[in-house]
């Protein structure tokens, strides 16, 4: 009996000592380069499904990456339910059938640079200075729902030339702000989904409620005017996606990621395959002297990162790097929550992050009364979506 104590102890200190092992689907052309001889629980259309701890994650992604020179090409999932779903196909091409590295490939650069000189650094400013007019735009006032009407008619605007595009209100039921959704659909793949968002509106501290100016420029009317600029320029190129696009501008992110939290939900309830969601929230304040754009690791997909950074490095050209909320920060956490592969390139490290934010002195002055920092990310989402609708 004693005996027994004694070995259930063991085997409870030692199961605390090792941190639980994540399931990861990996190509299996990588795998059997790079370490062959890891144990294998499936295999199928040329990926493997395994089990890594948080240590060998990262071994894993070194070395993909001096060896083969590629990044990405394995995904980790929370659950081993949520790694076995790579493997279904519903009929269609699955991302297993088609690899990973497929997704994450730079080759539309003919297109992409044209594109590039044609972000407007006064087109971002002009929405941010439009947006934070308005004494708040809090999900539960009268002009957070005006708000949200007027990024309406800015984006049915600019597909006014085209029957492959519309703009909705998505209505909450639980508070009167909508979220404003721009479709474009897919020419070849109109059932792939890619995502481009960030959240609507602002908030004054904790109990800034519904009349408290909230200017919120920088979070996140930079944000929005960075997807509305990116829009514009697609657009006015006449730029026609294989996959379906949606702009997001969520609503009520400021009081528990309400807004894309639905949404994301709901898609997640219709099966709906969003290949990539990025998340613009604050890209105007330039608060890391070295860094420009900075990814968020947590509540990310590690794989879509590293792509962002080699867009950035081959379009935008700008210094990037890494940091960490430390918590689910905003949108991004609600498609990470619900399955899909979300990025947060933002403006600057968290320890150098603009503490502005949140009270009426988030106004665009803040970032020299210009939108220069913003029009980096408005050049990496054009580059991001055009290489993803591809
Ligand atoms: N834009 C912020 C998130 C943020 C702040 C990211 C600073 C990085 C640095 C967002 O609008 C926000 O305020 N989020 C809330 C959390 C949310 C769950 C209410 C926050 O950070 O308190
Ligand atoms: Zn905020």
């Amino acid at each position: 009996m004693n005996q027994m104590i004694f070995s259930l102890c063991l085997i409870f200190s030692f199961s605390l000592l090792a941190a639980p092992k994540k399931f990861v689907t990996v190509d299996e052309s990588v795998l059997s380069s790079v370490n062959k001889s890891q144990k294998v629980l499936k295999s199928k259309d040329g990926i493997a499904l395994i089990q890594l701890s948080e240590n060998e994650i990262d071994q894993l992604a070194n070395k993909i990456h001096d060896e083969l020179h590629r990044c990405g090409g394995f995904m980790a999932h929370d659950s081993e339910a949520e790694a076995l779903g790579i493997f279904e196909n519903n009929g269609e091409k699955s991302w297993a059938q088609k690899g990973f590295f497929d997704l994450y490939q730079i080759s539309q650069q003919s297109i992409v640079k044209p594109m590039l000189n044609q972000v407007e650094e006064i087109e971002i400013r002009e929405t941010i200075k439009k947006l934070s007019s308005y004494q708040n735009r809090f999900y539960k006032a009268e002009t957070g729902s005006q708000s949200q009407n007027w990024i309406k008619e800015k984006w049915s605007a600019l597909i006014s030339k085209r029957n492959d595009a519309s703009v909705e209100l998505y209505k909450h039921a639980s508070w009167p702000q909508p979220s404003v959704i721009l479709t474009i659909t897919g020419s070849e793949l109109p059932n792939e989904i890619i995502v481009l968002g960030g959240h609507a509106d602002s908030i004054a501290g904790m109990f800034g409620g519904a009349s408290a100016k909230a200017p919120g420029a920088d979070d996140n009317a930079s944000g929005i005017a960075t997807i509305t600029e990116t829009i514009r320029v697609l657009m006015s190129n006449g730029f026609q996606p294989k996959k379906t696009l949606k702009f997001m501008a969520y609503a009520a992110e400021e009081v528990g990621l309400l807004g894309s939290k639905e949404i994301a939900n709901d898609f997640k309830k219709k099966g709906l395959k969003v290949n990539g969601v990025i998340q613009l929230d604050m890209t105007n304040f330039k608060g890391s002297p070295d860094l420009d754009i900075v990814m968020m690791t947590d509540y990310t997909n590690r794989a879509q990162n590293e792509f962002l950074g080699k867009i950035i490095d081959e379009y935008v050209k700008v210094p990037w790097g890494y940091s960490k909320c430390g918590y689910a920060c905003s949108d991004h956490a609600s498609w990470t929550n619900a399955g899909y592969p979300a990025s947060m390139p933002f403006e600057a490290t968290m320890e150098q992050m603009n503490r502005d934010i949140h009270t009426a002195r988030d106004v665009i002055e803040k970032s020299g009364g210009t939108a220069d920092h913003a029009f980096k990310f408005a050049q990496m989402a054009v580059a991001y979506i055009v290489e993803m609708a591809h």
